[in-house]
């Protein structure tokens, strides 16, 4: 049998960068060769797709910048799927010819619909969510909605533009004060790993945050505070008929589940199966799931909640559609204890994004 080839991307241009390369270290190591044959592309942080002759080597450095790596480009001018390589202002012969991509890429311009547009554009299969699925994750105010429209449970929230910030401040501080309780979370509406995020006590902490949040969108949002709540995480898996698996648990090490306990230090746990009564565990399930199909998710996604501590009140907080993948991750190690280990998820994201693709190539007419 003919040995199927994927091209894994890496790193890219988000604060995620480092994380994505310990991802794309594991997703390396653990696919199955007599299968699959491997093509590494790194992004710069400044977004240069670099091919990796070496493989061992690419993934032994902590970015892709500190690398020589051979540039190259994705070219989709044509009806082929092909990485060439970019050689002063021409583009030479094609070195790879893939038949998917598994873009390993966390945050902006990686899980936000962009690179997946890329991939529309040149006709390339790829792992996970579509354009418009990855869009509508990544932006909370967006993605909200559709979760109001589908009748899943959240806390309150409400978005403001940069624009109404300036015009008045003090009318916008007004007007979250007088809906909302403090703490109130502030956060960028697209982003990811925290950055950005405030949890605010009081109105000093509150304009502060709002002004945070301001540096990294034009569009934010507040929302109340699930305060005390526990935070649990489902996977899922599948396209038509989505999979979720047992739920888990995050006990992070700060106040709230921040960068720095995300990525820096320690101190946060993972627990599976998480402490929630077996009604709340089947109620995040069936959301998880309604969620995916809300945002019209394919291939994967991890979908996050918050469950009162008496197990009776579930809200949903976000669907992550490219979730860390390392193996001390959530989303491979929901799937261990629900069954599916690392090496068979990664052979299943795969038929996943090729059965998709063969979908669409089943349409009667096509672009
Ligand atoms: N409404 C909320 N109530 C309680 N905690 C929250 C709320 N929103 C966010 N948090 C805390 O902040 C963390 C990061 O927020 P989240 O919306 O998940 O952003 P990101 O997309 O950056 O992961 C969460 O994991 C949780 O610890
Ligand atoms: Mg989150």
């Amino acid at each position: 049998m003919e040995k199927i080839k994927v091209g894994v991307l890496f790193g890219g241009q988000s604060a995620e960068h480092e994380v994505s390369l310990v991802s794309a270290r594991s997703v390396v190591a653990a696919i199955d060769r007599s299968r699959y044959e491997i093509s590494l592309i790194g992004i710069t942080h400044q977004g240069q797709w670099l091919l990796a002759e070496d493989q061992n080597k690419a993934l032994s450095y902590k970015t892709v910048d500190e690398q020589s790596l051979l540039p190259v480009s994705l070219d989709y001018t044509g009806a082929n799927r092909q990485i060439r390589r970019n050689q002063s202002d021409v583009i030479d012969e094609a070195i790879t010819d893939l038949d998917i991509i598994f873009p390993v890429l966390h945050g902006p311009h990686g899980e936000d619909g962009t690179v997946q547009g890329l991939f529309e554009l040149a006709n390339l299969p790829y792992v996970g969510c579509g354009v418009a699925a990855s869009a509508l994750a990544m932006d909370k105010v967006l993605a909200k909605q559709a979760f109001m429209s589908a009748d899943i449970p959240q806390t309150d929230f409400q978005a403001f533009r940069v624009h109404d910030w300036r015009r008045s401040e003090s009318a916008i501080i007004k007007k979250i004060e007088a809906r909302f309780e403090y703490p109130v979370f502030i956060k960028p509406a697209n982003m990811g790993s925290s950055v950005g995020i405030t949890k605010a006590h009081d109105s000093n902490e509150l304009a502060r945050g709002i002004r945070l949040a301001f540096d990294y969108d034009l569009k934010i949002i507040i929302e109340e505070s699930a305060q005390g709540y526990r935070e649990v995480e489902c996977a899922i898996l599948g396209n038509e008929n989505p999979r979720a698996s047992v739920v888990g648990e995050i006990v992070p090490g700060n106040e709230f589940y921040d960068y720095e306990t995300k990525y820096i230090d320690d101190k946060s746990e993972l627990i599976i199966p998480a402490r929630i009564s077996e009604p709340a565990a089947e109620t995040v399930r069936s959301l998880a799931v309604k969620a995916f199909q809300a945002i019209d998710g394919s291939g994967l996604a991890r979908v996050d909640f918050f469950v009162s501590q008496d197990s009776q009140v579930v809200y949903i907080n976000e669907v992550n559609t490219m979730p860390g993948f390392t193996p001390i991750s959530m989303y491979p190690k929901l799937w261990q204890a629900s069954g599916i280990d690392y090496g068979e998820l990664i052979d299943q994201l795969i038929s996943l994004g090729i059965e998709k693709s063969k979908q669409k190539q089943l349409l009667k007419v096509k672009l």
